[in-house]
């Protein structure tokens, strides 16, 4: 970053920024009266209490207590700096902006995803014209796949040499200490650099807003591993990502479900066929988070594993999380010894269109599979198959739900339904424990707390009603700091210019956050005059009670003069205390 961003272009982003926009590219957001309401994407939870308000420009979430606007949202969702979410709101309305002041050197941030994306241009642009890249381009061309899916995808392929991307990376400025960070080069033995990826067809992984951020290198020959995948970085953390996410976003959004595959080459298959809801994990296991970060975009997830991979996540654990998260799983099967991508290419859209309908439920597939231990043909194998198989039931928390798979078990095992209703009845099955709600802050917060934040939401909303509080309101006022300092801000915001925000003016993340809220707290309908003389009526008690003390510390005899003084204090204190009172 260079400099400070004109203040100007801050509050012209503000404006153009349309913050519904924006936030759906991170979440499913559904109108509500005038606000639009979401699962929120900082916390795990089951309804809406992210809310967003177009007309503020402002988000809350009543869950978790995050809020601010369009730029602390970017920073927040994406670890950016502000400036760097600056950039990012920038880029997307199609604004230059302008610096002031002295030049600052660039994040550590920026310079991975700068020596990401260098890295990634360069691998796609020697898979397309590289004489070397050949043996790549045919891989890829078995495979079904030809340069537009390569460029679509941005797929690669890295050089053969120790070191010939880190040296390209060196020479367009990045630091040595950058690339081997970045996951791209290793120092080896002797302090020499060498390339991680090479000889591979790489596969770029993008965030869901289009950054590089880590590779799979798949190998050509028969170098182990077959597939390399980038290490950890700051920027790469596999657990959270899925491969192909930024691209299948609207389309899992649209079809209200996800495909979830393990390879790279599954997911541009599913795609390149008009699936194009599917996405992948990047050499890793799925997992809770992976569950979490699709439940912002649908309610259902559609497994296509081969089968080890699916029976290891149909575990105890593998419904646990996702009966916490709420999403409905479901598992593809896929012919053995095909993956996705087999079936995509040999076999076309309608083969693939038959694996999606043929998918059932994560519980049916668990089910299935413990009654195929058990021999049919006998009463005892036949009660000891139901036995076994509602002890899976169990891990299912929905009761509805575990009734429905009872039935369908007695048809699958030839028994009466009543014998299976009956044995999930004597069963120790899974209490299910709803998200108990805690007392709501609200009840426990004390009275002056509750007139200061009122006072704040009022004036936040309509800041004419602070030329009145000006003459009735001062920061003495505010007991609690963080009041303080958004009544400060809101004086500072009034006194200025007219092109900054309250919520720029605001120090750090906490205040926002703090300001986010209040203003999209439910309109007060109280009058803002009361609410003004409440907080005057609290602050003249809080005086009383500190005089009180002063006074008792005080001897009447030999501190004469100070304790007369503070005695009239006190009796003109509670002289404008009755008043209040008597009105
Ligand atoms: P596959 O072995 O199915 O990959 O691995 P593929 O590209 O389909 O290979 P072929 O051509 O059918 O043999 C699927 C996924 O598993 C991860 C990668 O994410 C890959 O996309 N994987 C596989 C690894 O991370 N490391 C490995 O060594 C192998
Ligand atoms: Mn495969």
């Amino acid at each position: 970053m260079k400099g400070h961003i004109a203040s100007d272009d801050l509050e012209d982003l503000r404006n153009r920024a349309d913050i519904v926009d924006l936030v759906s590219g991170y979440l499913k957001l559904k109108k509500a009266g005038g606000v639009f309401k979401g699962l929120c994407c900082f916390h795990q939870e089951k309804t809406p209490s992210f809310t967003v308000d177009p007309a503020k420009g402002l988000y809350y979430c009543h869950g978790c207590s995050k809020g601010g606007d369009v730029f602390s949202f970017i920073q927040e969702v994406e670890g950016l700096t502000f400036s760097e979410s600056a950039q990012r709101i920038a880029d997307r309305v199609g604004k230059t902006l302008r610096f002031e002041g002295p030049s600052e050197p660039p994040g550590q941030r920026a310079a991975l995803l700068a020596a990401n994306r260098q890295a990634r241009d360069y691998f796609a642009d020697l898979l397309a014209k590289g004489s070397e890249a050949k043996v790549a381009r045919d891989y890829l061309e078995s495979r079904g796949f030809d340069l537009a899916d390569a460029a679509e995808w941005k797929l690669g392929f890295a050089p053969r040499g120790r070191d010939t991307l880190y040296r390209h990376l060196l020479h367009a400025g990045l630091k040595s200490n950058q690339i081997v960070e970045a996951g791209l080069a290793l120092v080896v033995e002797g302090g020499q650099h060498r390339d991680r990826f090479r000889g591979r067809v790489i596969f770029p992984v993008q965030t869901l807003t289009g950054d590089t951020v880590g590779f799979g290198a798949r190998a050509l020959d028969d170098d182990k591993p077959k597939y390399l995948n980038s290490p950890e970085t700051p920027l790469y953390q596999k657990s959270k990502i899925l491969f192909g996410l930024d691209k299948a976003k609207a389309e899992i959004v649209r079809s209200g479900f996800a495909i979830v595959t393990e390879g790279y080459t599954d997911v541009i298959a599913l795609h390149k066929l008009g699936f194009a809801n599917a996405v992948a994990t990047c050499g890793t296991a799925l997992g809770e988070d992976h569950f979490a970060l699709l439940k912002r975009f649908c309610e259902r997830v559609l497994l296509a594993f081969d089968a080890d991979a699916a029976g290891s996540l149909a575990s105890e654990r593998g419904f646990g999380i996702h009966s916490k998260i709420g999403l409905e799983v479901l598992v593809a099967t896929v012919p053995a010894g095909k993956d996705p991508a087999d079936v995509a290419i040999e076999e076309g859209r309608p083969a693939v269109q038959a694996v999606i309908d043929g998918a059932e439920p994560l519980m049916r597939f668990v089910l299935e599979k413990e009654i195929a231990r058990h021999h049919l043909d006998t009463a005892e194998g036949k009660s000891k198959a139901v036995k076994a198989a509602v002890e899976k039931l169990s891990w299912e928390p929905n009761r509805v739900a575990r009734s429905e798979h009872g039935f369908w078990l007695a048809s699958k095992v030839g028994v009466a339904p009543e014998q299976v209703q009956l044995e999930i009845a004597e069963s120790k099955v899974a209490r299910h424990t709803s998200d108990r709600r805690t007392t709501s802050e609200v009840l426990r917060r004390p009275g002056h707390v509750k007139v200061e934040r009122e006072a704040l939401a009022i004036l936040l909303d309509s800041p004419a009603e602070l030329k009145r509080a000006v003459e009735l309101v001062s920061a003495e006022h505010f007991t609690q700091p963080s009041h303080r300092i958004v009544f400060e801000a809101i004086v500072a915001c009034a006194q200025g210019s007219g092109g900054e925000s309250v919520m720029h003016l605001l120090p750090d993340e906490s205040s926002r956050t703090l300001a986010a809220e209040l203003s999209m707290a439910p309109v007060i309908t109280k009058d803002p005059e009361e609410v003004f003389i409440r907080l005057e009526q609290f602050k003249i008690r809080r005086q009383i009670e500190t005089l009180k003390a002063k006074l008792g510390q005080l001897d009447p005899e030999g501190d004469a003069d100070s304790y007369t003084e503070v005695l009239r204090e006190l009796m003109r204190l509670d002289v404008e205390r009755r008043k209040f009172d008597d009105n």
